[in-house]
């Protein structure tokens, strides 16, 4: 199923965007360059959301404990994060960002 999220110029490098698609849990929508990705908004460590952190490069660190997880691939980076955080697919349509569930 497609869920359309958000504009894509609503998306600006380095400030992780929160979104809230009915029914799905809390996500957050990146922009690196010209690509968008997709993750879930809760940190897989702790009751922290990852909109409130900052990016590095790829990585984004929880304003929890400074854990981190790679924007691309959901893998964690930086302890103590050490479970995955869930990605999705990304696919633009019409100049808005949606995803694949
Ligand atoms: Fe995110 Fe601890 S809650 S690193």
């Amino acid at each position: 199923m497609r869920v359309d999220l958000v504009a894509v110029d609503k998306v600006k490098e380095g400030e992780p965007l929160e979104v809230n698609p009915p029914d799905m849990p809390a996500l957050v929508v990146y922009r690196i360059g010209e690509d968008f990705y997709v993750t879930d908004n809760k940190c897989t460590h702790g009751n922290a959301m990852l909109s409130d952190g900052f990016i590095e490069g790829n990585t984004i660190i929880c304003p929890f404990h400074d854990g981190g997880f790679d924007i691309k691939t959901g893998m964690p980076t930086l302890a103590p994060c050490a479970i995955p955080i869930k990605i999705y697919q990304t696919v633009i349509e019409g100049g808005r960002i949606c995803i694949e569930t």
